[in-house]
C-alpha cells in the first residue's frame, strides 16, 4: 500500500526514521534533566560517555525533522487541512515541532539558570506530547486512508 498520499515511500521511511531517533535520544535524556536540572537524586543514570552519541543523533534527527515538515507542509499538511481528518494531533505536531525549535535554541542560549529550566522542562514535555501524538496520528491516518479504499472500491463497484 502506498504510504502517504503525494510522496514518495521513501520519504515516509525518513520521517519514521527521523522521529524514532528524534524521541529516543530525547527520551535518553531525561535522566540526565531529572539529575542535573531538576537536582533529583536518582538511582539509575545513563554513563556519560553516552552523551555524545545521543545529542548528537537528536540535534540530526532533529534538524532532519524540521526540513521535513517544510515539505509536509506544501502538500499533506493542507491537504489534511482542508479535508479536517486528523487535524488536531496534526496541527498539535506542527506546532509542537516548532517549540521544541524555539526551545531547543533556548538550551543553548539562555543566560539565567531559571529561564533554562523553564526551557527544559517545556522542551521536555513538549518532546513527549509529539512523540505520543504521533503514535496516535499515524494510527488514525491509516485508518482514514483505509477508509477512503473502502469509498472509492464501493464507488467503483456502484459504476
Ligand atoms: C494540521 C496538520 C496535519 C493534518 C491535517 C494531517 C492529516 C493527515 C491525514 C488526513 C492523514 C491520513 C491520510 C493520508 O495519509 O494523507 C495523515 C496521515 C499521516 N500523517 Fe498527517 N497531518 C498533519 C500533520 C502531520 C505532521 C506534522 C506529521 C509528521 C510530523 C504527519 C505525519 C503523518 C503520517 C506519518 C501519517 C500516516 C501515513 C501512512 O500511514 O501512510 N502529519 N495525516
Ligand atoms: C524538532 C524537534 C526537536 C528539536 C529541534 C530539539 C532540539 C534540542 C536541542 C538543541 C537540545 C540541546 C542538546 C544539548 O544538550 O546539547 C535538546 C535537548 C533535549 N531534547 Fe530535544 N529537540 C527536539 C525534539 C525532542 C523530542 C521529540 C524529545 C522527547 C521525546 C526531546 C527531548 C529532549 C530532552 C529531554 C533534552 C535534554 C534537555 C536538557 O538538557 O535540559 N526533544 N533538544
Amino acid at each position: 500500500m502506498k504510504r502517504l498520499n503525494g510522496y514518495p515511500d521513501s520519504f515516509f521511511y525518513l520521517l519514521l526514521t527521523a522521529m524514532f531517533a528524534c524521541s529516543l535520544s530525547g527520551l535518553a535524556m531525561y535522566p540526565w534533566v531529572m539529575e542535573f536540572k531538576l537536582q533529583w537524586e536518582l538511582d539509575f543514570s545513563l554513563p556519560g560517555s553516552l552523551r555524545q552519541g545521543i545529542v548528537s543523533t537528536h540535534a540530526l534527527s532533529a534538524s532532519i525533522l524540521l526540513i521535513l515538515l517544510g515539505a509536509l507542509w506544501q502538500v499533506h499538511i493542507r491537504a489534511g487541512w482542508r479535508r479536517k481528518e486528523n487535524h488536531f494531533s496534526g496541527s498539535f505536531m506542527a506546532l509542537a515541532l516548532l517549540l521544541l525549535m524555539l526551545t531547543g535554541i533556548g538550551l543553548y542560549y539562555l543566560s539565567s539558570s531559571n529561564s533554562q529550566l523553564a526551557a527544559s522542562l517545556l522542551h521536555s514535555a513538549l518532546g513527549l506530547g509529539l512523540s505520543l501524538s504521533f503514535i496516535r496520528h499515524w494510527l488514525c491516518g491509516m485508518q482514514i486512508r483505509s477508509a477512503h479504499i473502502r469509498q472509492v472500491k464501493h464507488r467503483r463497484k456502484k459504476d
